[in-house]
């Protein structure tokens, strides 16, 4: 695979936290930033989409991307939809996978199976394969409160080189909307992988002009 195409390809995880807006609103702007997707959604994650956001999910990554591509409104030239135990899918090897990876949002679970390296379903693969090689890795955890063991997985990660981005947005930007909330995060997680977005303007930029 060439070097370019590896820049400009991403994995992304929806796995079954709280704040399924998180991920499809971070997935729609990665493929308008032209990234080539490779999807992942857990089981626990489809439960979550069709509680918060009516979203029901067929089985299968044929008909799971045809129901994204439909929601979304996106081109599906760049979405690449992953089974869970595809074994064969470029994410589940060091030689092919790319060097990004968000898991949004991110369950205590699915967390725990990251820190200790389960590897057990595709989306574990995945996250294990980006640590392994110093890749960017970016959780979007949500639970709260933490206990003792979400924050001393956290700090395993975060000391073997992940990034923890707690699904919190701010409310300096005063958000007159859910979407306003949503957008919070998703602009500090496409500022961290490098992506230019207008979701929300860089910190003072709104008072000096
Ligand atoms: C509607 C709904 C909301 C949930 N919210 C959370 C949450 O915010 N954080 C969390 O860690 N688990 C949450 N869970 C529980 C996880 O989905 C569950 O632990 C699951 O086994 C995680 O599996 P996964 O990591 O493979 O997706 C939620 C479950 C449901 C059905």
């Amino acid at each position: 695979m060439q070097h370019s195409q590896q820049q400009k390809s991403i994995t992304l995880a929806m796995t079954g936290a709280s704040g399924a807006p998180y991920g499809l609103a971070l997935l729609k702007k990665l493929l308008e930033a032209d990234y080539k997707v490779f999807f992942l959604v857990s089981s626990a994650a489809r439960v979550v989409l069709a509680t918060e956001h009516n979203l029901k999910l067929p089985s299968g990554p044929d008909a799971i991307k045809a129901a994204l591509v439909e929601h979304l409104g996106c081109d599906d030239s760049k979405l690449i939809v992953c089974g869970k135990e595809d074994w064969f899918s470029p994410v589940a090897s060091g030689s092919a996978a790319p060097k990004q990876m968000i898991v949004c949002p991110c369950s205590a679970g699915s967390l725990a199976s990251i820190a200790h390296g389960i590897s057990d379903n595709l989306i574990e693969r995945a996250a294990d394969v980006v640590l392994k090689e110093r890749g960017q890795l970016i959780l979007v955890v949500r639970e709260t409160p933490f206990s003792t063991l979400h924050l001393e997985n956290m700090l395993k990660l975060s000391k073997m080189g992940a990034t923890i981005m707690p699904a919190a947005p701010g409310f300096y930007h005063q958000p007159q909307s859910i979407d306003d909330l949503v957008n919070f995060m998703v602009a500090r997680v496409l500022d961290h992988i490098g992506v230019n977005q207008d979701l929300v303007q860089p910190w003072g930029y709104d008072r000096r002009q």
